[in-house]
């Protein structure tokens, strides 16, 4: 990896001198800030034993950009989701916001009556999460300003119903619009529109979720920020569903699995032979692995499986672990450190007055697609090509100042991408899931992608060496959690 560096060095040094250059650079820079979701403190307490312990939450971190909307704009905060691909707000007489209880002053709301460029579009708004969270309206256009960009016409629901208090900001495939699953045609997404009106070059875009305890994050449409992760970025190319032509999901394979534990000694957990497909999903808030490799690190860690809870608690005095979860895909290995899967789960202490922590790996049934959401992606730098159909990954680099922007151009190298290993594309067999839920002909992701129930899936194979239907025999520990 090492011997890239200087190459690597080389090769950004000359975009970002060309790009010191250029002035008018094609690209859309956003900020964005984190927050512990807040549907996460409130009302989800259950008591276990003496120990009052919050149920664990898909959402439990958001990732929030300040955008307007509108002319004059609204100012909202929108949740970036790359698992859905609709942009929807609230506004100001939807069912929620009317009930008064003030959260919608925190999001914001679109006035389509205050709004001098609001524009009608004919058809029904709908989308359904898969934790269950929905909006339900109307579709509108409007100009929607973001980085400091207005990007004119682009599409959006309002929701006049719905469940949540804040709008999301759905970033991903056309393909998996609410409305394609009910069978509309796309429209052009934000990202699409962003190309269109010549603001970036292709529709593609890099995320740093950055460390967890850092309270913000960037996103950069048409863009990398090679001061953000550790060189090289690798591209791998993304699956695509059986029959179809193109991806609409960022699903790479995942080809390894290994921890390496404080010593330095590398364990095996998954070989190249054990090949997975696993979803990229900010939208998901933890790392979903085949039950009996996660089963291992929860071991390992001494974390306690809770039937109750969506994932394994620890205790937090864990976090002085040393060591890493390390996850190989095609030409590149991203480091976790152990550390950074354990996250604080409560406010409240425990009867011994020490703190609750949860352990951010979550153990799947066989036959799903994997979903690395923000436990692994907070470790990995991705910048998510959808003209190409293709991530460019690479290791972090946690709280960096350096900043390098370079745009990225048009093209199949369009990535300023220093490896390109050989492309070989996996196609995911017809009744594919991601955590249970159907990735056929309707969005869906773990946690933040639609869901559209009516499309149910006939059975959940996926078309992979049948060794790895054996190996994922289903192993179920029996843990007591005692506190
Ligand atoms: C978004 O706006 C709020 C309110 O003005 C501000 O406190 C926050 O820092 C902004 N966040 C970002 C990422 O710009
Ligand atoms: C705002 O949207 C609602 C619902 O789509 C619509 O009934 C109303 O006419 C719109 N307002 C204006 C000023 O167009
Ligand atoms: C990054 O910054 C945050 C907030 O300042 C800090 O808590 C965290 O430890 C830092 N992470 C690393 C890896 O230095
Ligand atoms: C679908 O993929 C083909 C070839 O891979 C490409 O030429 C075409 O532009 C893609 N279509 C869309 C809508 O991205
Ligand atoms: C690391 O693993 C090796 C081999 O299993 C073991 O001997 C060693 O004690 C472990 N070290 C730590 C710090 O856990
Ligand atoms: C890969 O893992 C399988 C299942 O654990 C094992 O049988 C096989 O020997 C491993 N292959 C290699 C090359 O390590
Ligand atoms: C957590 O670990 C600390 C340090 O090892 C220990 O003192 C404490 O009792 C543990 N708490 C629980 C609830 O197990």
């Amino acid at each position: 990896m090492l011997s890239w560096l200087p190459l690597f060095l080389l090769i950004s040094t000359a975009f970002s001198t060309l790009i010191s250059r250029d002035e008018s650079s094609k690209v859309i820079r956003v900020p964005f800030s984190k927050e512990r979701s807040p549907t996460y403190h409130a009302n989800k307490r259950a008591n276990v034993g003496k120990t009052i312990l919050q149920k664990l939450d898909n959402k439990d971190f958001l990732f929030y950009a300040n955008v307007t909307l509108g002319t004059p704009g609204d100012h909202l905060r929108l949740h970036i989701d790359t698992g859905s691909s609709d942009i929807w707000v609230e506004t100001p007489t939807s069912a929620i916001c009317t009930k008064g209880q003030g959260g919608c002053e925190v999001g914001g709301t679109y006035n389509n009556k205050t709004s001098s460029t609001y524009e009608y579009v004919p058809g029904d708004f709908a989308i359904t999460y898969v934790d269950g969270q929905y909006a339900r309206g109307d579709y509108a256009k409007d100009v929607f300003r973001i980085g400091g960009v207005g990007v004119k016409d682009v599409q959006f629901g309002i929701g006049f119903e719905g469940t949540s208090e804040e709008g999301i900001l759905g970033i991903g495939f056309e393909g998996r619009q609410s409305g394609v699953g009910r069978g509309d045609k796309p429209y052009p997404s934000l990202v699409t529109q962003m190309v269109q009106q010549n603001l970036i070059n292709s529709r593609a875009y890099s995320v740093w979720l950055n460390d967890l305890n850092a309270d913000a994050g960037e996103i950069l449409f048409g863009g990398v920020d090679t001061g953000k992760f550790a060189a090289p970025l690798t591209t791998i190319p993304l699956s695509r569903r059986q029959g179809m032509d193109n991806a609409t999901d960022f699903i790479i394979s995942l080809r390894g699995l290994t921890v390496t534990n404080g010593s330095g000694d590398i364990q095996v957990l998954m070989n190249e032979t054990q090949t997975v497909p696993a979803l990229l999903d900010t939208g998901a808030s933890f790392t979903y692995l085949p039950r009996d490799i996660a089963n291992e690190l929860i071991t390992l860690v001494g974390a306690k499986t809770i039937p109750e809870y969506k994932g394994p608690a620890v205790n937090c005095s864990k976090r002085s672990l040393e060591g890493s979860v390390n996850f190989e895909f095609a030409g590149t290995t991203i480091n976790v450190n152990i550390r950074d899967f354990i996250i604080e789960a409560t406010d409240e202490k425990n009867a011994d007055n020490s703190v609750l922590c949860y352990f951010g790996i979550i153990g799947v049934e066989s036959g799903s697609v994997l979903t690395l959401g923000d436990t692994f992606l907070r470790s990995a730098y991705v910048v998510y090509d959808m003209d190409n159909e293709e991530v460019s990954i690479g290791q972090t680099i946690f709280n960096s100042t350096s900043t390098n922007i370079v745009e990225i151009g048009t093209g199949p190298s369009a990535v300023p991408s220093v490896t390109r290993p050989s492309r070989v594309v996996t196609v995911l067999a017809t009744g594919t899931t991601a955590n249970g839920v159907s990735l056929d002909a309707s969005p869906t992701s773990a946690s933040s992608a639609p869901d559209v129930s009516t499309n149910a899936a006939p059975s959940t194979r996926i078309l992979l060496p049948t060794s790895l239907l054996t190996i994922f025999t289903t192993f179920i520990a029996l843990f007591t959690f005692i506190l």
